[in-house]
C-alpha cells in the first residue's frame, strides 16, 4: 500500500515529497509555515485539493506554538497571508484558508487549538467523501472497455483520497474492467509520465505514456472513448483553469468527436467569477522549460514562457463531474451554468 501522500498525526503534519517520485517514496515533515509554503511552491505537496488540505493543516502548524488564542489570532493573518500567496489557480487553497480564518474567529478558550485541527481534519474527511461520490457519478460517463486519455496528476496523490478524474479511470478498471488509460506526460512538471503512471502501476491499471504532442494523433488513430481531466479552478460558466496542455487536448478531442469530461469537486468551482478570463495563472520559473530536472534542453538565456495552467473555454467541456453529479451544458457546445445547478450566491 503506497504512503499517503499527507497525513496529520499528534500534531505532525507529514507528507510524501512527490518530486522524489517515483524513483524515492520519501516523507518529510512540514514544522514551520515556511516548510509547508515552500512544500506547496515547490510541488511537493500538489493537486488542487490536496493543495486545499496542506494549507488547512498549515494554518495548525503556523499556530501551534502560540500560548493562547489570542496570540493566534495576531499571528493568523501573516501566516493565511503567507499561504495564500504560495500557489494562485487552484481556489481549494483559497477555499480551505477561508474556512481556517472562519474556525479561527468563532473559537473559544480553552480547546482552541483542538478545535482548529478539528476544522483542518473535516476538510480533509470532506475531500475523501466527495472524491467518493463523484467517482460515482463519473463511472457513469465510461464503458467496459473504454480507451481514455487523461492529463497531469488527479489521483490520490492530487486529492489525498480517491483522487478524481483518475479516480474515476481507476475505478472504472476494478468496476467495469478493460479500460486503457493513456498517460500524458505533462511538460514541464511530467506530473503525468513520473506520477500518473506510477499510480496506474499500482492499482494494475494497464497503461501507455503518451509524449503531449502525441495525443492528437492517438485520438486520429481510432478507438479513444473519452478524454478525463481534473481541474484547478472553475467559473460559473464552466471555463476550467487546469494543468497547461489542457486546452490543447480538449481541442483536439473536439476536433475528432470525443467526449472531453473535466472531474473535480464543488470546492474547485469559483462562483464569483462568471467565466475564466478573471482566473489567475500562475507562470513559474524558465527553469522549468529550459532545463527539466536539471538537464539543460535549450541554450543559456533562451527567453521561455511558462504558465502552469491554461482555460479550457466550457464549449469544449462535454461534461463536469462533481460530488453533486453530473452538470451539462445549457444547451450542447454552450455554457454551463454552475451558480443554478450548485445552488451558491455569487461571490
Ligand atoms: O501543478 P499541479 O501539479 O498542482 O497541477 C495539478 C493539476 O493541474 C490537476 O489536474 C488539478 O489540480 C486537479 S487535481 C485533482
Amino acid at each position: 500500500m503506497p504512503l499517503a501522500p499527507l497525513s496529520y498525526e499528534s500534531h505532525r503534519l507529514v507528507i510524501l515529497d512527490q518530486t522524489r517520485l517515483p524513483q524515492e517514496a520519501a516523507q518529510i515533515e512540514l514544522r514551520d509555515l515556511a516548510a509547508v509554503v515552500e512544500a506547496i511552491c515547490a510541488l511537493r505537496v500538489r493537486g488542487a485539493p490536496l493543495i486545499g488540505t496542506a494549507a488547512a493543516f498549515g494554518v495548525c502548524v503556523a499556530l501551534r506554538g502560540c500560548g493562547s488564542l489570542a496570540e493566534a489570532r495576531a499571528r493568523a493573518p501573516a501566516a493565511l497571508g503567507a499561504l495564500r500567496a504560495s500557489r494562485p489557480t487552484a481556489v481549494n487553497l483559497f477555499w480551505a484558508l477561508e474556512r481556517m480564518e472562519r474556525a479561527l474567529a468563532g473559537l473559544r478558550e480553552p480547546g482552541w487549538f483542538a478545535a482548529l485541527e478539528g476544522e483542518a481534519l473535516a476538510i480533509q474527511r470532506e475531500t475523501e467523501a466527495q472524491d467518493a461520490a463523484l467517482i460515482e457519478h463519473g463511472l457513469a460517463l465510461l464503458v467496459p472497455g473504454a480507451r481514455a486519455i487523461t492529463h497531469c496528476n488527479t489521483g490520490p496523490l492530487a486529492t489525498g483520497a480517491l483522487g478524481t478524474a483518475l479516480g474515476v479511470l481507476i475505478a472504472g478498471h476494478r468496476r467495469l474492467g478493460g479500460l486503457h488509460v493513456y498517460a500524458d506526460e505533462t511538460r514541464p512538471r511530467w506530473q503525468g509520465a513520473l506520477l500518473t503512471t506510477w499510480e496506474l502501476a499500482n492499482h494494475g491499471v494497464p497503461h501507455t505514456l503518451i509524449a503531449d504532442g502525441a495525443a492528437a494523433a492517438l485520438m486520429r488513430r481510432g478507438g479513444i472513448h473519452s478524454v478525463w481531466v481534473g481541474a484547478d479552478r472553475i467559473a460559473a460558466n464552466g471555463d476550467t483553469a487546469n494543468k497547461i496542455g489542457t486546452y490543447g487536448l480538449a481541442l483536439a478531442a473536439r476536433a475528432h468527436g470525443i467526449p472531453c469530461y473535466v472531474a473535480a469537486p464543488t470546492t474547485t468551482v469559483d462562483l464569483s467569477l462568471p467565466d475564466g478570463a478573471g482566473i489567475p495563472i500562475e507562470e513559474r520559473e524558465a527553469g522549468e522549460v529550459a532545463a527539466p530536472r536539471g538537464m539543460a534542453v535549450a541554450p543559456p538565456g533562451t527567453a521561455v514562457w511558462n504558465p502552469a495552467f491554461d482555460v479550457t473555454p466550457a464549449a469544449l467541456i462535454s461534461a463536469i463531474v462533481t460530488e453533486r453529479g453530473v452538470h451539462r451544458p445549457s444547451a450542447p457546445g454552450g455554457p454551463y451554468d454552475l451558480r443554478r445547478e450548485l445552488g451558491r450566491a455569487p461571490g
